[in-house]
């Protein structure tokens, strides 16, 4: 199961120390404050209490310990000062720097990254099976490299006959010769494997689902943008839909699918995905990649800004960036700023607009101001818009070689020994479903036309 370090109940939220630290010539999208910032939000998302925080400027991490010594002992006082139970490190900690910082700082406080705190929110919010599974495979993978004996020891005292110590939901027969730890990794391999399997399995089921979606035509729109940007409460107002909407990091884990109908009653299906987060874990990209296939299969993106957020640029770069890292970014997108009853100086929106994405929709998911002409623009995207493409089809593609005749407008035609190249423009809905065929010269023999059309 995905299981959660953090303990506050609601009679006693964990009290937790935050700690920053710039690295120089390390690329960042926020500022440190900022970057503070949005941990005390996740702190307070995973339902801790942020009792203070301290920062640094480093050159780089002190191989040991991270932070510096001396830094160290002013963490030390401060957290006793303010009866910490967790000390939260923005950054992500190797297994020696964790190892190292649990031994000075003792069994009083315990070390959490900002990492652990992200996949222990996941595990809180997952609801599917399909998330429970990916949220434990990343939890597992985060862990086993850090997995020691102080660790190990200290998380079993802690989590008792549960294990939490990350034994894979109990204790392994200890075989000859073999110490705890080795068992407790061997148990987590196990499970690991165990889990690759089943979301495999998982993810086969979605995939047959898709490919019945694609059949059925409907252009499929996913919802991106950075966490808390609205992306559930937009889906709400445009299906009149009931997703879980929270003033939360990550309140949606799993994709939720809504027909929609738009101008001209053309039928259309909204998906809502997980939100993004800068530093958003590599271990949790990898697990949730079946869950991140929705955005690569989506016909369109609406990228979701939350246009008052004092960081909303960078929120915008950060999500452009993660859809790079998961091959998304060939897909149609759409930006939409949502908020927009928040502002105050509709000016600034607006600079933000013209520096980020002139075509962009500045609305309110909330008031509504602005859905009608968003819902057109969607429409005129997926039906209306004529996008040029040059294309490369083998005859065994015959379903989209007819799609091309039929809805798109050709230019050039081509014929090849075992397909046909057509170059001309097809309706934005159906950009994405061409885009393996996307034309890319090739000097092979059987390339070469044999009867050119007219
Ligand atoms: P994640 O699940 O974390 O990715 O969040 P999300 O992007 O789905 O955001 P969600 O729809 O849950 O909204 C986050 C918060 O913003 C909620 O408190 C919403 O009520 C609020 N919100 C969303 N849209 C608007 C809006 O247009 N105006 C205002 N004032 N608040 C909004």
């Amino acid at each position: 199961m995905a299981e959660n370090i953090l303990r506050s109940t609601n009679e006693r939220k964990e009290r937790a120390f935050l700690v920053g630290v710039e690295i120089k010539n390390e690329p960042s999208i926020l500022s440190l404050s900022d970057s503070l910032e949005e941990l005390a939000l996740l702190a307070d998302t995973a339902g801790l209490e942020v009792v203070g925080e301290t920062s640094q400027k480093l050159e780089r991490p002190h191989a040991s310990t991270y932070i510096g010594s001396g830094k160290v002992e002013e963490v030390a006082a401060l957290a006793e000062e303010t009866l910490a139970d967790i000390i939260l490190f923005d950054n992500e900690l190797s297994p020696r720097h964790l190892r190292e910082l649990s031994l000075r700082f003792g069994k009083s406080v315990r070390i959490i990254d900002r990492t652990t705190l992200i996949l222990d929110i996941f595990a809180q919010h997952a609801t599917t099976k399909e998330g429970r599974l990916q949220v434990e495979l990343a939890q597992h993978e985060y862990r086993l490299p850090r997995l020691s004996h102080a660790w190990s020891h200290l998380e079993r005292q802690a989590g008792g006959a549960s294990g939490r110590s990350g034994s894979a939901g109990g204790v392994g027969l200890r075989g000859p010769g073999e110490t705890q730890l080795e068992v407790d990794k061997r148990e987590i391999r196990k499970r690991i494997a165990f889990l690759k399997k089943e979301i495999e399995k998982v993810s086969d089921h979605r995939k047959r689902y898709r490919a019945q979606r694609k059949r059925s035509q409907i252009p499929v729109v996913a919802l991106v943008g950075y966490t808390n940007s609205g992306k559930s409460t937009l889906l709400n107002s445009l299906a009149d839909a009931d997703v879980y909407v929270a003033d939360q990091l990550f309140a949606t884990l799993d994709p939720t699918t809504r027909r929609v109908m738009l101008p001209g009653s053309h039928l259309c299906l909204f998906t809502d995905t997980v939100g993004f987060i800068q530093k958003l874990p590599t271990q949790l990209i990898a697990a949730f990649r079946s869950t991140l296939e929705e955005i690569n299969e989506a016909d369109l993106l609406l990228h979701v800004i939350d246009v008052s957020h004092f960081n909303a640029a960078a929120q915008y770069e950060s999500v452009q960036a993660t859809l790079a890292e998961i091959e998304a970014d060939h897909i149609p997108v759409i930006s939409v700023f949502n908020k927009a009853d928040l502002l105050e100086d509709a000016e600034e929106a607006k600079q933000l607009l013209a520096e980020t994405d002139p075509d962009a929709f500045l609305i309110s998911a909330k008031t509504g101001q602005g859905m009608e002409a968003l819902k057109a623009g969607i429409m005129e995207q997926l039906y209306e818009k004529m996008l040029p493409i040059r294309v490369r089809l083998p005859f065994t593609e015959g379903a989209l070689i007819a799609q091309f005749h039929e809805q798109g407008s050709i230019d050039l035609i081509e014929n090849f020994q075992n397909g046909v190249m057509i170059q001309g423009s097809i309706p934005g809905r159906l950009i994405t479903r061409f885009q393996n065929f996307v034309d890319k010269p090739t000097h092979q023999e059987t390339d070469r036309p044999i009867f050119p059309e007219d």
